[in-house]
């Protein structure tokens, strides 16, 4: 059956749309230009080049020194792919080009050329039968070659440096999250990028083009990205094997871009629906007392509430993986208290780093389970005083321990929703080693030379985070018996929260959030480049720290009113979640680690904002249907739910247009939240009102009517200039097109 194609995503649907797999309603009815080739295998002296037909309209090119691919290196494709061919064919090619040669393959829309022994990369289109360069390898009459390697003597592993064209205007997009707090940008044109994570940063070399492709690197390697004018350059420290994939769409159309990119490395699957309501977080509910203390307060209260999360060092030594008995002496039965005081779930954070006296030390270094290092001490970092080794996640046997620990300590007891925090690889997640030793942070050392089962970090480490995701995915599908594997995955029970990802990351029942952001009014607007680029990577599932990880003290006026406006934006994200290590005048007496009693809760701003707060909560329950259709959309098509506006108004507004290339505060401080939601987070202290730039609705939004202001319904017609509103705290500056009971009911497009 093929389901209706929105009038409103027909538009764009200029492309054929294929008759690839008959199983997927995306393929039926149309045609689609099936490979020509099963792949191309270049020859070039000791260099192995195969460029394969993968996926919807998609292109993959693998390279290596001196022998084939094992095929056998670290992947975040899915293979075969959700849609579209190319899937099981291993090295497969009919066509073998000797150096110098040339040969072309078409897949889709999407053309492969080998050239004088350079890549080519079109468009293909079938109206009037022409080809459009997307790009190409880069190569002057005098320059590094395209494909440049460096080669340690001592492994087998290489060095590679991979340039490609682009022009000056171009525009790039995603590629991850970027370092808080100072990158206010979509568009990286321009930008070196550090490919190495850590908290709040976790770049992705893959990126969306305004010239109508998405171009992305299925390796794990640290490295750097230069999004120079006229070259883009791709530097991996360490790597078997040059993997990366290229696709292509009509200029203009992302969605398209992300339903063939999340057809070759996943979609995500459904939440859980009590996730979507309110999130209660802070550092941190420190002992069993005062987290049903908690749930009591709301219930009486009668504030809505659907997690209650117990932070870190809730555990007697690190690596234990369970509750330091003395703090939590019965966490069933506080499991038990919470879901009947309040209905929530708990959640509760787990580390990757061991210290040696934990229960679980010995038995890890016994089994090999721990990561090493190539010095041999195996020391990755020291936190609260004590060196600190990591769990190997890229190990299968080390996920399933760390899994068994989870659900002996939490998920048998009914605590089912995990944190994952730190695990951002090589050593304890922060830019230096030595965390929470503030003194030293600017020491450069360099990192430990951390050595995992799948490889060293230089190689692998950009998928540290991801094996973690993977530990507890796969932990839920084993315990609850999913019949559903790993790649297909539509729906999830409960999931984890993670600090880090990688691409692919969406295939996981996990939701990202932006790290320790600082609590200041800019981060606001930040924050909204920071949820949009990593939407435009392929995750959609991702929130942030509700008045900022640090820096706030509620006691405050100014704490107080920060809060409050980030509560607004909190509102309409795609999971709501207030957290922070607040500041304020409660002397800490508690006999444990870090036992901040200051308050982070609705009711801890004051009187008046309590109301607000309760306002915003309600709404946002009130929401859910139409978040839910969101999430259900992202699941099918890999539709970005944060969505920057060059997504729906490049085409139709040349404001938007211009103001993405240059970064225009006001055009990328703003998003669409689905397709009927525009959200102008307020910025600053003290407004009393705001300034909005409705965008200019286009044929594609002709069933949608125009904009109106969300608290007034008052209708400003159909976009294209500014427009000022009252901007009340209780009311974040909002507007909606279509039909308000439409999006209450969950209905997201026009019927
Ligand atoms: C491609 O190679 C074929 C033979 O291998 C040659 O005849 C042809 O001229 C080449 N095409 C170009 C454009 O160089
Ligand atoms: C595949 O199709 C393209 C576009 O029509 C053409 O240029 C190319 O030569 C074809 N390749 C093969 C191997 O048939
Ligand atoms: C072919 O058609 C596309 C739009 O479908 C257009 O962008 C392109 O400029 C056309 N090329 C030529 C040579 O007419
Ligand atoms: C899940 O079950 C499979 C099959 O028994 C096992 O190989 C895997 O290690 C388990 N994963 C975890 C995280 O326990
Ligand atoms: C999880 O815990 C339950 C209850 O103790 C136990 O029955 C089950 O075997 C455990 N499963 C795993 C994978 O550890
Ligand atoms: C996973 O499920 C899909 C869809 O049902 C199926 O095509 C695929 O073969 C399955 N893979 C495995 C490893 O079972
Ligand atoms: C906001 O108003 C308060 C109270 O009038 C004042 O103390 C504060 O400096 C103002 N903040 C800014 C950023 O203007
Ligand atoms: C809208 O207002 C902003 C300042 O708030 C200004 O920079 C921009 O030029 C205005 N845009 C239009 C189209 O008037």
């Amino acid at each position: 059956m093929m389901p209706r194609i929105p009038r409103y995503l027909a538009l764009f649907a200029s492309l054929p749309l294929g008759t690839l797999a008959q199983s997927n309603p995306l393929y039926t009815d149309a045609e689609y230009f099936q490979p020509n080739s099963t792949g191309i295998r270049v020859n070039n002296g000791f260099e192995r080049v195969f460029i394969q037909p993968f996926g919807p309209h998609g292109v993959r090119v693998r390279v290596s020194l001196n022998r084939d691919p094992a095929g056998t290196e670290l992947s975040t494709l899915i293979d075969p792919p959700l849609e579209g061919p190319g899937g099981n064919a291993g090295l497969a090619h009919d066509i073998n080009v000797p150096i110098g040669g040339n040969a072309t393959l078409r897949n889709g829309n999407i053309l492969a050329e080998v050239f004088k022994n350079h890549l080519y990369f079109y468009r293909f289109d079938e109206a009037n039968d022409t080809k459009t360069l997307l790009t190409s390898e880069y190569f002057d009459t005098k320059s590094l070659h395209s494909r440049y390697y460096a080669r340690n003597f001592m492994s087998s592993s290489f060095r590679a440096e991979y340039s490609f064209t682009t022009t000056p205007e171009e525009q790039f997009f995603g590629l991850g999250q970027q370092s808080c707090c100072n990158d206010h940008t979509v568009n990286k044109k321009g930008q070196v990028i550090d490919l190495i994570n850590f908290n709040s940063h976790i770049p992705m070399p893959v990126y969306m083009s305004n010239k109508g492709y998405l171009q992305m690197f299925n390796m794990a390697s640290q490295g750097r990205l230069e999004l120079g004018a006229h070259r883009v350059r791709f530097v991996a420290e360490e790597a078997m094997v040059v993997d990366y994939w290229i696709t292509a769409a009509a200029p203009g159309n992302y969605d398209d871009l992300q339903r063939q990119f999340t057809a070759v490395t996943g979609r995500q699957p459904t939440p859980p629906e009590f996730l979507l309501g309110y999130q209660q977080s802070k550092l941190r509910y420190y002992d069993q007392r005062q987290v049903e203390a908690l749930a009591q307060r709301f219930h009486d209260e009668q504030v809505r509430v659907s997690l209650i999360v117990i932070d870190f060092l809730a555990w007697k030594y690190q690596g234990d993986w369970s509750f330091n008995n003395l703090a939590f002496p019965n966490p069933e039965e506080m499991a038990r208290k919470v879901k009947e005081l309040t209905g929530a779930e708990l959640m509760v954070s787990l580390w990757p780093s061991v210290e040696d006296l934990s229960e679980n030390y010995i038995t890890l270094q016994q089994r090999g389970l721990l990561a090493t290092t190539r010095d041999g001490t195996g020391i990755h970092d020291s936190f609260q005083g004590v060196y600190t080794r990591l769990i190997d996640a890229t190990n299968p046997e080390a996920r399933e321990f760390v899994w068994k620990r989870l659900n002996d300590s939490y998920f048998s007891k009914g605590i089912h929703s995990f944190w994952i925090d730190q695990a951002d690889g090589g050593s304890l997640g922060e830019a230096y080693v030595n965390n929470d030793q503030d003194l030293l942070k600017s020491i450069p050392y360099h990192r430990p030379f951390t050595e995992y089962f799948a490889g060293t970090q230089e190689a692998t480490g950009k998928m540290y985070p991801w094996f973690h995701e993977q530990t507890i995915d796969e932990g839920y599908r084993n315990l609850t018996g999913s019949t559903q594997n790993q790649t297909h995955q539509t729906t999830c029970d409960y999931m984890s929260l993670t600090r880090s990802s990688y691409i692919g990351g969406q295939r996981f029942c996990s939701y990202l959030w932006s790290g320790d952001t600082e609590s200041r009014f800019d981060v606001i607007h930040q924050q909204v480049t920071s949820g949009v680029s990593v939407a435009a990577s392929g995750i959609s599932a991702w929130t942030l720290d509700i008045g900022g990880f640090s820096g706030l003290n509620p006691e405050t006026p100014e704490g107080q009113h920060l809060f409050v406006r980030w509560f607004g934006m909190g509102v309409f994200l795609p999971f709501t979640r207030v957290h922070g290590t607040r500041s304020c005048s409660i002397p800490r007496t508690a006999p444990y680690h870090r036992p901040n009693e200051c308050p982070n809760e609705p009711w801890s701003y004051g009187e008046e904002n309590f109301e607000i707060i309760k306002k915003y909560i309600d709404l946002r329950y009130e929401l859910i249907p139409y978040v839910k259709a969101l999430f259900e959309e992202l699941q099918k098509t890999g539709r970005s739910i944060m969505r920057p506006l060059y997504y729906d108004f490049s085409l139709s507004d040349p404001v938007v247009a211009a103001g993405t290339s240059s970064n225009e505060p006001q055009i990328v401080h703003q998003y669409m939240f689905g397709p009927r939601l525009l959200v102008a987070p307020i910025g600053e202290a003290n407004v009393t009102e705001a300034t909005v730039y409705l965008p200019q609705l286009g044929e594609a939004h002709a069933d949608l009517g125009s904009w109106k202001f969300w608290w007034t319904d008052e209708d400003f017609g159909e976009g294209g200039g500014n427009v000022t509103v009252d901007a009340p705290l209780d009311q974040i500056p909002v507007f909606y097109l279509g039909d308000k009971e439409d999006i209450f009911s969950g209905s997201i497009w026009s019927e």
